[in-house]
């Protein structure tokens, strides 16, 4: 592990390393020999990755962000008082500027505590620690740098007696397919006391035009955003993609009711993925699969709930019904 003390109020801690390298290895082996190729999402953010998904963000089709931030700041003080959280544990935490609405309303409350970002990109952790922390001087950041599929367990323990609420926001549950989603509420749940509670952001389930423009704007941010994981294995692993001439697709699958990111070769390739001493064939219009998003219904949401050991407690959505955010508790046995 890297351990850096920054400042008293900053702590990050980081523990990606070589195991990180091998996991984008073993991703590509595993994903790349496949008859329908496929990778796993969390490799598009490096720091490049990070700036594109946050121009994405700001992109007049992308209306998650805009919906989900909607409801945090009419609902934010609520959250609070229902709560009575004085800690923020928020898992993909990205830039954090939706964290900062929680933070602003316990600070408000006279609760704040502690912020805890876990997140595979470190310098938006950082730039978000530092900004936070000359915003609420009675705030103490404690930032896990990690995957949160393998690394849950380096989450600080809570302090005591000060109820907190673990945060997945921006939609990002819904990049995992249903069976792994599952076990990572579970996995979620774990860190929940009988006072602490889940804050799940998910997009809802709506017209699939309004969906397939959200993941394809006019600007081709998200069609670069996708590419820029082929930037990452070629510089990653030394292959020797050409990201141009992959086309970026996006669709809407109603029978999963997800939205489905490709990159679609326009031309036959042979790859050389260099670590790997591995060459891998594309067919002239063969499509690889980079990432899915769930779209949700309430009905779905309690289910996976009930599915992780959790109970939904509370249901937020914007005036459009575009998202919701949903606070729940773990059940523990009798
Ligand atoms: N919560 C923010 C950012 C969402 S984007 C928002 O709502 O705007 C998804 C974030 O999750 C990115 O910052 C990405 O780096 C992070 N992420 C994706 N997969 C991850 C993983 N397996 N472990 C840790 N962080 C991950
Ligand atoms: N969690 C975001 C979502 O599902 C991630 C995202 C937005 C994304 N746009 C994307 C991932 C484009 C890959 C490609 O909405």
């Amino acid at each position: 592990m890297k351990s850096m003390l920054d400042t008293d109020a900053i702590l990050i801690e980081s523990w990606l390393s070589e195991a990180e390298d091998r996991s984008l290895a073993n991703d590509v082996l595993d994903g790349l020999t496949r008859p329908f190729k496929e990778l796993p999402p969390k490799h598009f953010y490096d720091t490049r990755g990070s700036e594109l998904f946050e121009r994405i963000c700001e992109q007049p089709e992308y209306y998650p962000t805009r919906s989900e931030r909607s409801i945090l700041e009419s609902r934010a003080a609520e959250i609070v008082e229902a709560t009575g959280a004085g800690e923020l544990v928020e898992l993909g935490s990205g830039a954090a500027d939706k964290a900062r609405i929680l933070l602003d309303a316990m600070s408000a409350a006279g609760m704040l505590q502690r912020y805890v970002p876990l997140d595979v990109s470190e310098v938006v952790v950082r730039d978000a620690a530092a900004q936070l922390v000359e915003e609420h001087p009675e705030l103490r950041v404690h930032g896990v740098i990690g995957d949160f599929e393998r690394h849950l367990d380096r989450v600080p323990a809570p302090i005591e007696g000060v109820p907190r609420i673990v945060a997945v926001l921006g939609g990002t549950v819904g990049n995992f397919p249903p069976g792994t989603r599952r076990r990572l509420l579970r996995a979620v749940g774990a860190l929940l006391g009988p006072e602490d509670r889940l804050l799940l952001g998910t997009d809802l389930v709506k017209d699939p035009a309004v969906i397939e423009a959200a993941y394809d704007d006019a600007e081709g941010i998200t069609a670069e955003f996708n590419r820029n994981l082929l930037h990452v294995i070629n510089r990653e692993l030394h292959a020797d993609f050409t990201p141009e001439q992959f086309d970026h697709v996006a669709f809407f699958d109603r029978r999963h009711e997800w939205i489905e990111m490709r990159l679609r070769s326009q031309r036959p390739c042979s790859v050389l993925i260099g670590d790997l001493g591995l060459r891998v064939e594309f067919a002239a219009g063969e499509e690889m699969r980079t990432e899915i998003s769930a779209k949700f219904t309430r009905a779905r949401i309690e289910a996976d709930y009930a599915a992780a050991g959790l109970a939904l407690d509370r249901w937020f959505t914007d005036e459009h019904q575009l998202f919701a955010l949903s606070l729940a508790r773990r059940v523990f046995a009798p």
